[in-house]
């Protein structure tokens, strides 16, 4: 199984990325994680450039999807919803609507916070998008509150049960994609 994994931060120090690579360490073996480092350089979405060739981080982003098994996302929030530069990709991604590579696609999605919900409504605004746009979202969510307290200084995870729930996560996506494939076989 191949994962695309997308944060939702920007921040160097990023909860959601150090989220994202923890889970990167609890892969088994044969299975890889690739992390979409693109995001800042995604300009604001314009139908009228929307055409090809697309901007070089858009079509990294579509061409990454496409490659990708699944995707799983780590979004931060910012005031109560998914922040603009990742909504803004995701617009971008979305287009042509009826072949975009996130239709059909197994998603899960994760989230980091500093206060004490773990980005629980970002996380739901996520998924709701990410069901418009035709991709088949996984019953997964995992919401780290207090986040500067579950990583260590080295942004390493800290916290046995995130751990867990990362590992049943991505026993989840694995379910998704298997399904896919029987699907597609
Ligand atoms: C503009 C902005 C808005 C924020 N709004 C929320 C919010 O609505 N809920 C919340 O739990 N945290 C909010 N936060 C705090 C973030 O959860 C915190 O900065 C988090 O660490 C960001 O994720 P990161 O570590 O992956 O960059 C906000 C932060 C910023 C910068």
């Amino acid at each position: 199984m191949r994962i695309l994994a997308i944060s939702g931060s920007l921040r160097r120090d990023s909860h959601n990325s150090s989220l994202l690579r923890a889970a990167a360490e609890l892969l088994p073996p044969g299975d890889e994680i690739v992390f979409w480092d693109g995001l800042r350089d995604v300009p604001a979405y314009d139908a009228d450039e929307d055409r090809e060739p697309a901007p070089a981080a858009v079509a990294s982003l579509r061409a990454a999807v496409g490659a990708a098994d699944a995707v799983l996302f780590a979004t931060p929030e910012y005031n109560h919803s998914i922040p603009g530069a990742l909504k803004n990709a995701l617009d971008w991604a979305s287009r042509p609507f009826a072949t975009n590579p996130f239709r059909s696609k197994p998603v899960a999605v994760v989230g980091a916070s500093t206060g004490m919900f773990g980005a629980v409504w970002a996380q739901a605004e996520l998924r709701k998008v990410l069901g418009a746009m035709g991709a088949r979202v996984a019953d997964v969510e995992i919401a780290v509150g207090h986040a500067a307290e579950k990583f260590d200084d080295a942004g390493s995870l800290a916290d046995g049960d995130v751990r867990a729930q990362l590992a049943a996560a991505l026993a989840t996506l694995r379910a998704e994609v298997d399904a896919d494939l029987l699907v597609a076989a």
